[in-house]
């Protein structure tokens, strides 16, 4: 990899044992990923904190204390997805249930881990849909390190900065990130055009569309057609599902893609290498893998994968208007939705029905060892493509089953406990 003079003396260890480290972790990554320099990031980084992917070059929560005290800040905004434990609850972890999340200890022990990254200047927005909330938007063109599924497409697709998976404090301490894959342009074209040939009306139908597309196409970056206009939810959703049906980090809707102003724009000006279509049938299929339960009588609804937006989490509430779960219902969203649920009275309305808003945290919760023998989940209705994808390893070694359809199939199944979604 060719480095710059600062890059070298980085690496040569003159900013110190953790930069040195932090730059040797980016050059081996990104030399064995194939790219050929760093970038320096001008967008922005969103990243687990305290999340280590290869143990040799580790930054330890101690090491980041100390960076932190002598002053040192993070290059580039950076954003936290999650916290540094899996089970930290924002809001709603007093009465979630789920041991060690409703403990005192635990929770202060996170927010105590958290705070030399937020000294280093990390913003602690604890949401898998932090693009919604974090009210900075990195612009069309630049350089950005994210990290988690729907975040990816939203990132590339939809504010046309650059990133791959690699949010993490590496990139954001040092400000660089290896150049390849979507940093770079050619990459970035679509080789494949897919023609939704079905309308897409339902959250459902972008949920199941983004699965049937991703599943067809691993990595590749596909041009879509034909799919409407989709509301911010349905392009959170469709998002989740591409990147987790398939491995889908970039594709264009003309018109609403940054380099997408036409479809020829969208290929760069060559031909696709490669057109499909996707069809109600297709749909359909991806259903009835998604509804692999068999038992109807749901004893655990999750809905909010990914975080819900303020207009979801509403609509939670008029579903619910008069009615009382007669099963345990969690409502997930970031921390800044809840607030404004809280404000706006929702919040209310669903612990009025027996359901729960929750904020911060993800159903890898659910796992099985955590939850108290009376509240472990058998049958989890939600309407998450990527929820139901990972909910049974979650809950591992429990076997579970899972219920998949509509927010108002789910709903109905909170409120009478019985499964009652089909295919319409
Ligand atoms: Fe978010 Fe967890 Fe779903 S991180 S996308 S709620 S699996």
């Amino acid at each position: 990899m060719r480095l710059t003079d600062e890059e070298k003396r980085i690496l040569n260890g003159e900013r110190g044992e953790i930069a040195q480290r932090c730059m040797k972790f980016l050059v081996e990554y990104g030399e064995a990923a194939g790219a050929e320099y760093l970038v320096d990031i001008d967008g922005t980084v969103d990243m687990h904190p305290g999340a280590n992917w290869v143990p040799a070059y580790s930054v330890s929560r101690e090491e980041v204390a100390a960076l932190a005290a002598r002053g040192e800040r993070f290059k580039v905004p950076t954003f936290s997805d999650k916290a540094t434990a899996p089970g930290f609850i924002v809001d709603g972890w007093e009465t979630c249930g789920v041991h060690p999340s409703c403990e005192p200890a635990f929770h202060q022990k996170c927010l105590d881990d958290l705070k030399p990254y937020i000294e280093m200047g990390m913003i602690p927005t604890f949401s898998c849909t932090h693009y919604l909330v974090s009210s900075f938007w990195p612009a069309p063109g630049t350089h950005s390190a994210w990290v988690e599924s729907s975040a990816i497409p939203w990132v590339n697709a939809v504010l046309g900065s650059r990133s791959n998976f690699d949010g993490c404090f590496q990139t954001a301490y040092l400000g660089k990130v290896p150049a390849y894959d979507m940093h770079l342009t050619e990459n970035r074209a679509a080789t494949v055009l897919v023609r939704c040939e079905t309308e897409l009306k339902r959250d459902m139908d972008y949920d199941l569309f983004g699965w049937a597309v991703g599943e067809r196409l691993g990595l590749k970056v596909p041009a879509l057609v034909g799919i409407g206009r989709p509301t911010t939810a349905q392009l959170v959703k469709m998002n989740s599902s591409l990147n987790t049906g398939g491995q889908v980090r970039m594709y264009h809707i003309p018109g609403i893609t940054p380099e997408a102003p036409t479809l020829e724009a969208a290929f760069q000006g060559k031909k696709p290498r490669e057109v499909i279509s996707i069809t109600r049938d297709d749909l359909r299929r991806v259903y009835d893998m998604m509804n692999y339960g068999s038992r109807d009588d749901v004893d655990f609804v999750h809905l909010g994968c990914p975080h819900y937006t303020i207009q979801e989490v509403r609509k939670v509430a008029e579903l619910l208007d008069g009615k009382k779960c007669s099963v345990r219902l969690w409502v997930m969203t970031s921390p800044q939705v809840y607030s404004l649920a809280e404000a706006a009275g929702y919040r209310k309305k669903i612990e009025a029905a027996g359901g729960m808003l929750l904020s911060g945290a993800c159903a890898g919760l659910l796992k099985g060892n955590t939850m108290p023998p009376a509240n472990k989940p058998s049958v989890i209705a939600t309407d998450s493509a990527k929820q139901d994808y990972y909910i049974t390893g979650h809950c591992y070694p429990e076997k579970v089953q899972v219920r998949y359809g509509t927010m108002e199939d789910c709903i109905e199944a909170a409120v009478t406990g019985r499964w009652k979604g089909e295919w319409r």
